[in-house]
This record gives structure tokens, sequence and C-alpha cells, in this order.
């Protein structure tokens, strides 16, 4: 995660009163408050899911008509569910596009997903843009139209050519920056409302 960090802050202490995995929950809490992207029939694919805060977040949120499709390289700490599969996948593998989409289409994409960050950070926001740039490229295949994105990613490299990409393929797009981001982290969330069926990026 960017922007190190050791002793439990606010939100980290919080996440664990509140049993959540992960203190990164309260930021897809303030992205839920400020923009209503998950609907109780939502179908939701979770990218980069693991330790699994955002997934159960987002199962508090579904009733029984939702879905929840959560994948990561590493397994999840999550209870089984009826509504909910998880694949342990490498979002950059070849087969990642046709394993994903064989689940879809889904109303909505959401990825924490982040680079083990090295310290260097050209390195680690490249990283990171790889990650963003294979999840656009492979929208048109799992994203249903009308349906939304949010996207984590390390800012100072690719964000704002990302971010025109997504104007171009949603009906708005913005970065949003949660307030529970670590103080200093440089990473934001591209935020893709409305998605017309094309790709994001050409
Ligand atoms: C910040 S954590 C996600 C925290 C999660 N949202 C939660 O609330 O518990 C970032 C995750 O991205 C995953 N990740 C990084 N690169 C990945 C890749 N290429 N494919 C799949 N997952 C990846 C990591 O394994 C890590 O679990």
């Amino acid at each position: 995660m960017a922007g190190g960090h050791s002793r439990p802050d606010h939100y980290s202490q919080r996440a664990r009163r509140e049993g959540y995995q992960a203190r990164s929950v309260y930021k897809l809490q303030e992205m839920q408050q400020k923009l209503g992207l998950i609907r109780a029939d939502s179908r939701v694919l979770d990218l980069g899911a693991a330790p699994g805060s955002w997934s159960r977040y987002v199962l508090e949120i579904l009733d029984q008509r939702g879905r929840l499709v959560a994948a990561d390289l590493s397994p999840l700490e999550l209870a089984p569910d009826p509504r909910l599969a998880v694949l342990e996948l490498d979002i950059l593998s070849q087969g990642f596009v046709t394993i994903v989409s064989r689940h879809g289409p889904f109303d909505v994409v959401l990825s924490d997903a982040a680079p083990a960050t090295t310290g260097d950070r050209t390195v680690d926001t490249a990283r990171s843009a790889t990650l963003v740039e294979s999840i656009l490229h492979g929208l048109p295949h799992y994203l249903a139209p009308g349906g939304d994105l949010a996207v984590k990613i390390f800012q100072g490299g690719q964000e704002q050519f990302l971010l025109r990409g997504l104007r171009s393929a949603f009906q708005n797009a913005r970065a949003f920056k949660p307030r529970a981001c670590r103080k200093g982290s440089f990473e934001t969330y591209l935020i893709g409302i409305g998605y017309g069926g094309e790709e994001a990026l050409s």
C-alpha cells in the first residue's frame, strides 16, 4: 500500500473494532456514501479484494438478489456466502478476462488492487497504471452498459491520461481521493459513472 505506515491510526483501530479485515473499507464506504455505486441487487466485481474488507462491506449492502465476484492473487479472509464467488487470479494473466467475463456482466467494477510497493515511486506508479490499464481493457467484456467503475491508481504517472480515457467511455468520470487514504499516500481512485460499452483506451 502506498505511503509507508506502521502505527495503527484511527481508521485501523476502527476497522479492528468493527470487525473489518482492513482499514481500506472506509475508502469504499466514503465513495459509496458520495456516489451510491452499489445497490441491493447489484452484480459487483471486486478486484484486488484480499483480505476482504471491501467485499464484506459490499455483502452488507447486497440483498439476496445481489452477486459478488471477488478476485485476488491471495486468498480472502471471508466466510462463505451463497452470493459470493472467489477467484484466485492474477489481473495481469492471460486468461483473466475470459474467466471473469464468464461470471459477468457486472453493474459495478471495483478495484483496490495495488502492486507491492518497492519504495521507488516511478516503478510503483508504473505498476499501478499497468493494473488499471489491464482492467480498463477488460471492461467491454465484463462491465454492463450503464455500469459504474471505481479503480485505485497511484498518482504521479498515467492517471490523467487514463482519466481522459474514462471520460470518453463513461457519462461522467472523475478522480476521487477519500479522506481515509493515509496521510501522504499517493493513491487516488478513478471513478466512471454510466459506462457506454466501448473501449476506455484506444
Ligand atoms: C490494498 S489491498 C486490497 C484491500 C481490499 N480492498 C480490502 O478491503 O481488504 C491490494 C490487493 O491487490 C492485490 N493485487 C495486486 N496485484 C494484483 C494482481 N496482479 N492480480 C490480482 N490481485 C492483485 C494484492 O494481492 C492485495 O491483496
